[in-house]
């Protein structure tokens, strides 16, 4: 049962003098006698969410109509940790909460290589003096961490087990799923399950955190949340999986993508052809999810057509692939004198003011407080979308 959407089907036809001004919405309604309230629910949207933190398996879940970036503001608000544990491919919705909330970062991963490395057990027992561990799981690049081993490390040292599940929305009901392991918990519903962009739900393991969660989402989400954005969320997490689909895109990654352990996620190896295949595909309207320079990541849903994937698979066929060039590491540098804007290239040997990146995957370059690299400059230099700059620009100390 849809408990929201039946709500918003049902609603009686009426002369709006609510909001929101258009006043043409049908089900774009706000908080009236019959459509509960997303901060204090009691009716479907209180039914909802514990049929969500059922199929979840969480002792309660929260929908989001903000993203998975208040997912993450309010996990770590929750988790009252002070000292976190954040692997070098976090969002940077990571690094502005630690910011907002004074939580010092013991940032994790080496640097360098191809891709981020991915989170060992090993690394988390080595950290020193940290009271809370978050991880990434599935990365961007559809990577999953040892979770079974890193929650064991956790318990054995007594951390809080935080998962940024932005891209794991679909693995509910699988081995691989953050819910099994996390203390807290987000799932970006909208990003691999069939929910309107910014649906996402944050969870909870037990009810004390739980009482906490409840806190911090009365604290980060939106007063005025979008119904139908609450609805898709619902529906999303009841959705059927696709068999077919499924099928489809591990054969497809097998064929042409890297080795990962996320079948909607088919990361493929162009190096420095990279451009020039995401041209090519583009020509003929087919869009990935992002270019890093190095790999194309096509997003793939229980949602996307069969027909759609073979098209992908013939056009894959036709490209050039090469391996893809690995980073250089990055090192820490000295925070002197003021801090200037300077065009990329002319920054490259100063130290970061702020950290910088391609928009998608939203994750650091180069972070606050390391050197810039000319690699870095060429990536911006060349990229579509980025975060952390001003007009193409970005913040380092003058030194
Ligand atoms: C790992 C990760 N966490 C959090 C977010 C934030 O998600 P949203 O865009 O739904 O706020 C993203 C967005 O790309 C992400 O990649």
């Amino acid at each position: 049962m849809l408990h929201i959407y039946e709500m918003l089907r049902r609603a009686p036809r009426h002369v709006s003098f609510h909001t929101p001004g258009h006043k043409r919405g049908k089900w774009d309604i706000t908080e009236l006698s019959f459509s509960d309230n997303l901060s204090a629910p009691n009716g479907v949207i209180l039914r909802a969410e514990r049929d969500i933190a059922q199929i979840l398996g969480s002792a309660r879940s929260f929908i989001l109509t903000d993203g998975s970036t208040c997912g993450v503001l309010c996990m770590l608000y929750a988790s009252k940790v002070r000292r976190l544990f954040v692997p070098r491919d976090a969002h940077r919705s990571v690094f502005h909460g630690c910011k907002l909330m004074g939580i010092e970062i013991v940032r994790g991963g080496e640097d360098g290589g191809e891709l981020p490395r991915v989170t060992s057990a090993e690394e988390i027992e080595a950290a020193e003096a940290i009271d809370g561990v978050l991880l990434t799981s599935p990365d961007y690049y559809g990577r999953i961490p040892d979770l079974k081993a890193i929650r064991a490390a956790c318990d054995r040292r007594g951390l809080l087990l935080l998962i940024d599940g932005a891209h794991g929305g679909h693995l509910h009901g699988e081995a691989n799923y953050a819910g099994n392991y996390a203390d807290l918990w987000v799932d970006g519903v909208h990003k691999s399950l069939p929910a309107l962009t910014q649906g996402a739900v944050v969870s909870a393991r037990t009810q004390a955190l739980g009482e906490a969660l409840s806190e911090a989402a009365d604290i980060f989400r939106t007063s005025s949340p979008s119904y139908p954005i609450m609805a898709s969320v619902e529906y999303a997490v009841k959705a059927k999986k696709n068999e077919k689909v499924r099928k489809y895109a591990i054969c497809l990654q097998k064929k042409c993508g890297i080795r990962n352990q996320d079948w909607t996620k088919l990361v493929v190896p162009f190096g420095g052809a990279a451009d020039e295949a995401q041209r090519y595909l583009e020509k003929r309207r087919v869009y990935a999810e992002f270019n890093d320079g190095n790999f194309l990541m096509f997003y793939i849903s229980d949602r996307n057509r069969l027909r759609e994937l073979k098209r992908l698979d013939r056009l894959l066929c036709k490209l050039k692939r090469a391996p893809a060039a690995a980073r250089p590491a990055h090192v820490r540098g000295a925070r002197r004198g003021a801090v200037v804007l300077l065009p990329p290239q002319e920054a490259v040997g100063k130290t970061c003011a702020k950290s910088f990146g391609l928009f998608p995957p939203c994750i650091p370059l180069a972070a606050e407080g390391e050197i810039v690299t000319s690699d870095d400059a060429a990536r911006l230099a060349r990229a579509r979308g980025t975060f952390g700059t001003e007009e193409g620009k970005i913040s380092v100390y003058e030194g």
